[in-house]
């Protein structure tokens, strides 16, 4: 478990899936965490489930307003800030053509101009405590080309492009940023696709499995953590090997 004893962290889209396992890691490693999600009761749910350390605040990651509330309300609450998760995202999953600009706008919106207002918003902060992390969760199709995701494939290279320029332009303020590729991950997001009746096999996945939360958060809770102190504009894969590349199947048509 990674020891984030005396760090503040926020992590967005906390209420469910990815963002509530990350948030628990954080208490779990000695952290405090504000849990923030535009999902009102059961991200209060989640943070209430974590005790004193914890708490919770809506917020919509495409508002700047919102996102001054609650950076300001974590430092209010907490005295300072050490790192930002930023993991709120939307998916889509229909072709190219029947996409609508308004959905891929929409996509766009949340998944990547949510994480560019978070890190402006944040760094301020982070500087004023003498450095921090911050952890962006691109995808597995922000490492390679995926049917079916025209806006959400979009957004999630383009986290993984602004988390290099982060990287590079904060590294002088002690600010590491770094981006975090799941790949098929068992939450309420991949729900529709159906992964759940398979019973968590996934063949796409040279390691035969979905992965979990926690999984995925584990590997946050590393970046965010000290034992990270030398990494930063790198790409974390946690994908099962799925991004890796062609495996013997593939290449045997088997
Ligand atoms: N589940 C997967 O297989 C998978 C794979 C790769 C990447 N990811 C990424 O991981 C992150 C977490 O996804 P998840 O699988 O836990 O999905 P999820 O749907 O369970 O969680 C996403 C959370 O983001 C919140 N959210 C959505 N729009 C928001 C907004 N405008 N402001 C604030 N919060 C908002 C939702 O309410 C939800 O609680 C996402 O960025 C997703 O793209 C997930």
């Amino acid at each position: 478990m990674a020891d984030l004893s005396g760090k503040v962290v926020v992590v967005t889209g906390g209420a469910r899936g990815i963002g509530a396992a990350t948030a628990r890691a954080v208490v779990e490693g000695g952290g405090r965490v504000l849990v923030t999600d535009v999902l009102e009761e059961e991200g209060a749910e989640t943070a209430g489930k974590l005790g004193g350390a914890a708490r919770f605040l809506r917020h919509d990651v495409t508002s700047e307003a919102d996102w001054q509330a609650a950076l300001d309300h974590a430092v209010a609450e907490f005295g300072r800030l050490d790192g930002l998760v930023n993991n709120a995202g939307i998916a889509s999953g229909q072709p190219l053509e029947e996409e609508s600009v308004e959905h891929f706008r929409r996509v766009v919106e949340v998944n990547l101009v949510g994480v560019f207002i978070g890190i402006r918003t944040a760094v301020p902060l982070l500087r004023a405590g003498g450095g921090g992390a911050v952890v962006n969760i691109s995808s597995a199709a922000g490492l390679t080309g995926m049917a079916l995701t025209a806006g959400y494939g979009a957004s999630k290279w383009g986290v993984r492009g602004l988390s290099k320029t982060g990287a590079l332009e904060l590294a002088g303020s002690g600010i590491r940023v770094n981006s975090v590729h799941p790949g098929m991950t068992l939450t309420p997001m991949t729900a529709p696709i159906g992964i759940q009746a398979g019973e968590g096999r996934f063949p796409g996945a040279p390691l035969g499995r979905v992965g979990t939360p926690e999984e995925t958060a584990a590997a946050v809770a590393f970046l965010l953590s000290d034992a990270a102190a030398y990494i930063t504009g790198a790409e974390l894969s946690v994908d099962g090997g799925w991004t890796a590349g062609l495996t013997t199947a593939h290449l045997t048509g088997g």
